[in-house]
């Protein structure tokens, strides 16, 4: 039997972190199982907001599809491609850009909150505003019955679903509508508590190497009521013991949950048992990276089967398309 098809993409806008490991890849891993999975790297989306410096889209992009084979994501499993190599999509988009309103997009929430938190960049660009018909066109075209997203993207699902059933009532019934298959926030915050994103420049990186990452977590903040090794800590309340209970073993937790509590164990031994815990889980991953590092033709070769498979895809979708608006 067929199964389902997913989609989902990233925007190539640098390293991958682990907020995005518990914001999206683990989820995206476990899909895998149950569905055909399309996951892409939405470069033409990183223009829209990037287009005065495009330097690091197209390192971004090797970069993050390793990103996602090092952390369990299968290539021979799911289809990996690159938007802006399926020229397709921006035929869609087109026809997409035809038939919504502009009151669609100017009220979406998403776009609101975007443009006041990138205020430095200007974003009132027709690209900018059209970001969302695009994202429609990518999950469209491969007629996807889900879009694992977090809570920032449902609305462009939404969206996506409100095109589909437009261009279904017009023309012809082409396009399933997709349903939002939301990933749960990531526990894990920055090393400054703050969320995990490269922009506020307090992000683990998956690629990180050790010394990197015991440098990192010696800086992260702790409970700040625990201004001395004698004052009780409220593990509970501090991110480092989030990070503990997801690499740490569950007997040490315990104990360091209780040390916490009764001012037993301080925060600098604390910080660097979790740190080796998660050096450890990270060793394998780095292992794999060196080995996929050591010839990038593996990178571009998975590159270019991913996008036959997608191109052959888009391209029986766009002829029934082109059938369906007489074009
Ligand atoms: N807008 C998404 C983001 O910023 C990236 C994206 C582009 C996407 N096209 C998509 C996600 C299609 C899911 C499906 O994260
Ligand atoms: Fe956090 Fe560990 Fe310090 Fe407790 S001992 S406040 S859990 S770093």
């Amino acid at each position: 039997m067929d199964k389902k098809r997913i989609v989902s993409g990233m925007r190539p806008t640098g390293r991958l972190h682990l907020g995005h490991v518990y914001g999206a890849l683990n989820n995206w891993r476990s899909l895998q199982k149950d569905y055909q999975c399309f996951y892409f790297i939405a470069d033409w989306h990183a223009l829209t907001s990037e287009y005065e410096n495009t330097d690091i889209i197209r390192q971004s992009t090797i970069d993050i599809i390793i990103d996602w084979i090092t952390v369990g994501l299968s290539p021979e499993e799911s289809v990996f491609f690159v938007q802006s190599s399926i020229k397709e999509h921006s035929e869609l988009h087109l026809i997409f850009s035809m038939v919504t309103p502009l009151a669609w997009l100017e009220r979406n929430p998403t776009y609101k909150e975007q443009l006041k938190e990138m205020a430095q960049k200007n974003l009132y660009t027709y690209g900018f505003l059209g970001y969302p018909v695009l994202q429609a066109a990518d999950i469209l075209m491969y007629k996807a019955h889900g879009v694992p997203v977090g809570e920032d993207q449902s609305p462009h699902v939404e969206l996506t679903r409100e095109i589909a059933r437009r261009f279904n009532h017009y023309y012809k019934n082409v396009f399933p509508l997709p349903e939002v298959l939301l990933t749960p926030e990531a526990k894990i915050l920055g090393i400054d508590r703050r969320k995990m994103s490269k922009g506020y420049d307090n992000a683990i990186f998956i690629s990180d190497p050790k010394e990197e990452v015991d440098h990192k977590v010696s800086e992260m903040i702790t409970d700040p009521q625990r201004a001395r090794k004698s004052d009780p800590g409220r593990p509970w309340f501090c991110n480092v013991f989030a990070f503990h209970e997801l690499y740490t073993d569950k007997e040490t937790v315990k104990e360091i949950d209780e040390g916490c509590r009764k001012a037993s164990i301080g925060c600098v031994e604390c910080k660097k048992i979790m740190a080796s815990n998660l050096n450890r889980a990270l060793e394998p991953i780095r292992e794999k990276r060196k080995e996929l590092e050591a010839d990038i033709r593996i990178i571009e070769n998975i590159i270019d089967e991913g996008n036959k498979k997608a191109r052959s895809f888009a391209k029986v979708t766009m002829e029934e398309v082109r059938e369906a608006v007489k074009i």
